[in-house]
């Protein structure tokens, strides 16, 4: 039996190129320690709660190397909510149960001195009410969309930022030899992180976020004006949650029991078809990025925001600091409460230096 202290390790939510570079620096850490083991629980809290459970002790064999790593070898889900877990009834109908007591029950009687659950929004939320219910909840904020209002930047966000502007570049050749439109549809729920980065970084013409409603006549001016021009070709990038003005966003209920998200995905053939409705000298194309953004290596940047946020999550265990979450701003690490960090969004404000920026480079944002 070994006598030293226990923390738990999760990852919660859609993934994000980093997760393993946290679990990297929280493992280290606690090496470098030498008075802790780190654990890890499958698929979000669905490692707890399974019968027979299924965590892992981390070891060197399981972490070497990983920062480098896209994914999460200790796997994730959106479907691992304990407080609307989904239970497939005989029939084969799905309903939800709460299973927050067995799950605290569990925690307990596994002896952990704390759980650091890495996810996003929903995932910290989850992490709060557990807090309430009196678990260690150690929070690391997680996702692609930069949405997360206590933190500066997420890790994750630049790898997908970079991915989408060097397909950008790509979509950007072909568009001028071929005199067309061309949609690229990057993810974005609520805010239009992704799509403002990649529309600056990759020189677009318009830029679509949920920020702003668009407005098709204006799109179609923008259009007109560079065939006008003579440049006969547009490139468009459009966050996956912008929607038309009155209009509403383009997606699909989940069909998962517990998974409470709307599945986006298509405004970008959306606004293809209302773009070829209206006009005839330009052909349209659209091309939805979708999980690539999500996947592979971690550029360096998030690399190190990755391994430093685990190495300050292990920091905060140490001095107890539970019920709150690691944040980066203004280039330094803090901790905020995890009831703060789960307030609101970080969404786009028109005054951000950014919207500037791209006006004044000429993008239109449709409106
Ligand atoms: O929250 C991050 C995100 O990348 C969103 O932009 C997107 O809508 C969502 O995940 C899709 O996740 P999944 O396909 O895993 O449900």
């Amino acid at each position: 039996m070994s006598d030293k202290k226990k923390v738990l390790v999760l990852t919660g939510g859609g993934d994000c190129p980093g997760l393993n570079a946290v679990i990297r620096g929280i493992y280290k850490a606690i090496k470098y320690d030498g008075n802790y083991e780190l654990w890890g629980s499958i698929e979000a809290f669905n490692g707890v709660l399974s019968e027979p459970m299924d965590i892992v002790k981390l070891d060197d064999d399981l972490t070497r190397g990983i920062h480098v790593k896209g994914g999460t070898i200790i796997k994730t889900t959106n479907r691992g909510n304990p407080f609307d877990y989904p239970v497939q009834s005989e029939d084969g109908t799905w309903t939800t149960i709460n299973r927050s007591d067995e799950l605290v029950e569990k925690i307990k009687s596994l002896g952990f001195e704390a759980v650091i659950n890495i996810g996003g929004d929903g995932s910290q939320k989850i992490s709060q009410h557990l807090f309430e219910k009196g678990v260690p909840m150690i929070g690391v904020p997680k996702t692609i969309d930069n949405d997360l209002s206590a933190t500066d930047v997420t890790f994750g966000f630049s790898t997908a930022v970079q991915i989408a502007t060097n397909l950008f570049d790509k979509l950007v050749t072909t568009a001028e030899s071929h005199r067309r439109v061309m949609i690229m549809e990057v993810m974005g729920r609520d805010a239009g992180w992704i799509a403002l980065h990649t529309a600056i970084a990759g020189g677009a013409e318009i830029c679509l976020i949920p920020e702003i409603p668009f407005n098709l006549d204006q799109i179609l001016k923008s259009i007109e004006k560079r065939y006008v021009t003579g440049k006969g070709f547009v490139n468009i990038v459009i966050a996956e949650g912008a929607k038309e003005a009155e209009g509403e966003v383009v997606g699909s209920k989940s069909i998962d029991a517990g998974d409470a998200h709307v599945k986006l995905g298509g405004v970008g053939n959306y606004l293809r078809a209302r773009i070829e409705e209206r006009q005839n000298f330009a052909q349209v194309r659209t091309t939805i990025l979708g999980h690539v953004q999500r996947g592979g290596t971690p550029i360096a940047f998030d690399r190190i925001l990755a391994t430093s946020m685990g190495v300050k999550a292990f920091d905060m265990v140490k001095e107890k600091q539970f019920g709150k979450m690691v944040a980066y701003k203004n280039h330094r690490l803090e901790t905020v409460t995890l009831k703060e960090a789960t307030n609101t969004y970080n969404v786009i404000s028109l005054d951000h230096y950014l919207v500037e920026t791209a006006r004044k480079m000429g993008v239109s944002f449709g409106n």
